[in-house]
């Protein structure tokens, strides 16, 4: 079969109505919009409503991507959803998902890497795609982080929010555009330092495991930060490198949005322009899967990415997982 070259051909976003911004939390727990803001450069975050799971998310943002772009959910081959806040153990989200649009010809899967995900299945996606032997395949970001964020730990509760993001990946018509390459990385020693103990198979729920909170995100913040910082930079200038690219030929840096000093510090190492950088976290603070797809989108929108413009995506996330992709974008 003849490869292809993959390429993002269509677009959509959505995130909850009901919005939680730093004073709210300065209500909740002993905390200041101040020490937020400084800290992490969230202001607010989008958090979905009782009852609105990772799938209806995901679903919402498919319709956002069908207004835009007339997306024909039939001609679907793959639906690859990145998440670690899934509807449910099984059936996957992605089935959920499939039913709720009516992808009525396509298989899927779930995949998890955390804040990783985003390119991991994007990674997969891009596979499929150059094989020659799937034409359409949905990759979705969703996450429903306010289900396992502990609301009463000022250490964690003011990082995330809620929001899915989708794009579509094609054979592209062109060949000067899509995909370029990719380079995604694991560590599983990071495994002590992010993690969200039960409700698997090593601590299956109890009452134990409630009163605990053992279903809440833990998270070790400075080991995590440093770690971010030096990965994200190294494997973007990796990529860079090998592909014989500067920092001054990237149209748009797209970054996952965990802290906005993370993203300072990656920027710096890449010697990137502010201009070059796409920062939306103090509006959706930490979406976990969905901050990179909701970083194109708004980028899009914004009119800061163009056809011909070198996309740069990095993320790092709990595994450890990280990882970056470069596509020479033709929307
Ligand atoms: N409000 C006020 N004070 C706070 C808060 C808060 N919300 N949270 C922590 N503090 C306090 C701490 O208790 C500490 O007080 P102390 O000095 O009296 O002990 C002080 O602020 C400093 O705390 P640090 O943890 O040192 O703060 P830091 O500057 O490291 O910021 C943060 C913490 C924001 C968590 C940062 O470490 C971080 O962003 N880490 C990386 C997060 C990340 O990238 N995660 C990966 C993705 S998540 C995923 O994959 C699911």
């Amino acid at each position: 079969m003849k490869k292809n070259k993959a390429t993002i051909t269509a677009i959509g976003k959505y995130t909850p109505e009901k919005i939680l911004n730093n004073f709210d939390l300065e209500k909740m727990v002993d905390t200041t919009d101040k020490w937020i803001r400084t800290r992490t450069g969230i202001f607010e975050r989008h958090i979905a409503a009782e009852g609105e799971a990772t799938s209806d998310m995901a679903i919402a943002a498919f319709k956002d991507m069908q207004k835009r772009f007339g997306t024909n959910p039939e001609e679907i081959d793959v639906i690859v959803v990145a998440t670690i806040t899934p509807d449910m153990f099984f059936p996957s989200t992605a089935a959920l998902i499939q039913d709720g649009i009516g992808a009525t010809n396509a298989w899927g899967f779930d995949l998890s890497a955390a804040c990783s995900g985003f390119i991991y299945a994007m990674v997969v996606a891009t596979q499929l795609v150059e094989s020659g032997r799937y034409k359409k395949v949905l990759v979705v970001g969703s996450d429903t982080m306010s289900t396992i964020t502990d609301y009463t730990n000022r250490d964690t509760c003011v990082l995330f929010g809620d929001a899915a993001s989708v794009v579509l990946v094609e054979p592209s018509e062109n060949e000067e555009y899509g995909v370029i390459d990719y380079l995604v990385k694991m560590d599983g020693k990071g495994k002590d330092l992010l993690y969200m103990a039960a409700g698997g198979s090593r601590n299956p729920a109890t009452h134990e495991t409630v009163d605990k909170k053992m279903h809440y995100i833990y998270q070790e913040g400075k080991p995590v930060f440093k770690f971010a910082v030096s990965k994200m930079a190294e494997i973007s200038t990796e990529l860079l490198k090998r592909n014989s690219l500067k920092g001054s030929d990237v149209g748009l840096f797209v970054p996952h949005q965990a802290n906005k000093r993370i993203i300072d510090a990656c920027v710096n190492r890449l010697k990137l322009e502010d201009s070059q950088v796409m920062i939306n976290i103090d509006k959706y603070a930490n979406t976990t899967a969905a901050t990179i797809p909701l970083g194109i989108v708004d980028g899009y929108d914004e009119g800061r990415l163009k056809k011909g413009d070198l996309l740069l995506i990095s993320a790092f996330g709990g595994g450890f997982t990280w990882g970056s992709m470069l596509i020479r974008w033709s929307l």
